[in-house]
């Protein structure tokens, strides 16, 4: 396990797989290094890979609109992605480029050590929760794994496509606040 100087000095100089071709920046990750809850997206889009940092495009602004509903923000918080450069025209990222980057998000939980993990949308949720994870019947359930608590939200970008899945997203966002008072890390 690197320390997080080295780790993201890795990171920064990346080449294990093409999406560092195309990269203007590597986004590594956002928040507080010793937060409960992490939330894990699928990877940076235009916004994200122009300025280095995850969620600051359209889905990153209605992301920080949800979280402030349970009074989470970027400073209680740690948020990154299952791959740290851009995929070209936002397509998903493809399971080679995940499996050369899995490594950073694998050294990032065990140094953050959080309680809570939620992953946006279906890619990350099936690379953390389940390969075969189903995201319209499993979004919002929780599942306990090595003492870590995963859950699931509809990615931002979704809800921003498609605002009738909205509510849902609601009452999955109390289901976290209830999980953290649960845990003792929310009062
Ligand atoms: N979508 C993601 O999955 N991650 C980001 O950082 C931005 C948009």
């Amino acid at each position: 396990m690197l320390n997080w100087q080295e780790l993201e000095e890795k990171c920064q100089s990346c080449t294990a797989c093409p999406l560092c071709e195309t990269r203007h920046n590597v986004v590594f990750g956002v928040g507080d290094r010793n937060a409960d809850v992490m939330f894990v997206g699928e990877g940076p889009g235009e916004q994200e890979d122009l300025k280095g940092e995850p969620f600051v495009g359209p889905a990153g602004q209605l992301l920080d609109d949800m979280l402030s509903i349970i009074d989470i923000d970027r400073t209680n918080c740690y948020i990154a992605n299952i791959v740290k450069c851009r995929p070209p025209r936002n397509r998903d990222p493809q399971e080679p480029e995940q499996d050369a980057c899995i490594g950073y998000l694998r050294n990032q939980f065990a140094l953050i050590r959080p309680k809570v993990v939620v992953c946006l949308g279906r890619i990350a949720a099936l690379r953390l929760i389940s390969p075969d994870y189903r995201i319209t019947r499993e979004h919002g359930q929780w599942t306990q794994r090595s003492g870590i608590w995963f859950t699931a939200l509809y990615h931002p970008s979704a809800l921003l496509r498609d605002p009738s899945k909205r509510p849902e997203t609601f009452d999955d966002l109390l289901s976290l606040r209830e999980k953290l008072k649960e845990l003792g890390l929310r009062s």
